[in-house]
């Protein structure tokens, strides 16, 4: 998608550099970062300079093909494969990008090695391109639906970002929306700011600004009044790890939304690449659910008159601070999984239909 009128990705490889956009910056400065080394992506992960489930899958799987650009040895390799699951917790996609590039490179010899890691590392970003494209389509339908019946811009509720900056273009709740537009249909998003990192704010609604889509950042609370008030069609989430029960977990706050949409009859989507989709924990009580530091919340970044940007604390000295990252939305809230292979109910009936 553009920045500033230029089709970015989030990520790419040129004369064995991993390229990113540095989204802790975002948005009032635009930078691209080099990774030169495994512990470089690490850290990228960690400190959420890339972020979103797909993404992060995907800088783990180029993680490794430095790992090998550094030290083309099958320990280190393994280490590194471990260290780069560990960096982030709750989306699946990281452990599921990691385990394809270790099953697509075990039994490779080293003079091969580097050249398979790149393809298969290139291929996991395409793969999650042409899922990302699909998810719009299939939702363009529920768009369009809607637009068809009210004659009148759809307003769409989004929590957090799982927009092209989440993934590697398109996004997955931000494609059928993009979509939507690209088709003339006049679509307006209520972006929650989601705190305490403000993606809605920081990211949806930057990203959503280059592309020209109407859209307006509300305080995470916001929601409720305005689903009460009938200014929300519907509402469209991405998702850190999906359960085979159609459960799905995303960043914190997704839950109270599906409450509020449930009490007012508004339709909750989700949507997400088969990539997010965990076949093995069968209880949402066991996914590892993140908690950051609390200096997430007692301080907060922003840019000064000056256009200098500063963090300010913004809590009692004393207080104390808890933040957890995710939350869970049991699958009887959800309306339906927009998939890149369809649509389906939240439920084991609906995912092993699409994914026998
Ligand atoms: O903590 P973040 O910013 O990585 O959380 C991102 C989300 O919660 C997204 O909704 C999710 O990863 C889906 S990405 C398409």
């Amino acid at each position: 998608m553009k920045i500033k009128g230029k089709e970015y990705r989030t990520i790419w490889f040129e004369n064995n550099v991993v390229k990113i956009i540095d989204q802790t910056k975002l948005p009032h400065q635009f930078e691209i970062k080099d990774l030169k080394t495994v512990k470089e992506s690490i850290n990228a992960i960690k400190t959420m300079e890339v972020r979103g489930a797909p993404l992060i899958g995907a800088t783990a799987a180029y993680g490794l093909v430095l790992a090998i650009l550094e030290n083309n040895d099958q320990s280190f390799l393994k280490r590194s494969a471990e260290d780069l699951i560990k960096s982030r917790p709750t989306a699946i996609n990281l452990k599921w990008a990691v385990d394809r590039m270790m099953n697509k490179l075990s039994g490779i010899n080293s003079e091969k090695i580097l050249d398979v890691a790149s393809i298969e590392a290139k291929e996991i970003c395409e793969e999650d391109i042409k899922f990302c494209e699909r998810i719009g389509l299939n939702g363009l339908k529920i768009i369009e639906g809607i637009y068809n019946k009210k004659k009148d811009a759809v307003n769409i509720l989004t929590h957090c970002n799982a927009g092209w900056l989440a993934t590697i273009n398109w996004g997955t709740a931000t494609s059928p929306i993009y979509h939507a537009h690209k088709k003339g249909i006049p679509v307006h998003v209520w972006a929650d700011e989601t705190r305490p990192r403000n993606q809605g704010a920081n990211l949806t609604s930057y990203e959503l600004n280059e592309e020209g889509i109407k859209n307006t950042i509300i305080a995470d609370n916001t929601g409720g009044i305005l689903m009460q008030r009938g200014q929300v069609d519907m509402c469209i989430v991405g998702t850190d790890r999906t359960l085979s029960n159609g459960d799905v977990c995303n960043k914190v706050g997704t839950y109270l939304k599906a409450l509020a949409a449930k009490d007012n009859n508004v339709p909750f989507y989700v949507a997400l690449p088969s990539s997010t989709i965990d076949w093995n924990i069968k209880n949402s009580k066991d996914i590892p659910i993140e908690e950051r530091s609390s200096e997430e919340l007692s301080k907060i970044e922003g840019v000064d008159e000056d256009g200098k940007v500063k963090k300010v604390k913004i809590y009692p000295n004393k207080s104390k601070a808890m933040n957890l990252a995710f939350d869970v939305t049991p699958a009887k809230y959800i309306t339906g999984l927009i998939t890149e292979k369809g649509i389906c109910e939240a439920s084991e009936k609906g995912l092993k239909n699409l994914f026998k």
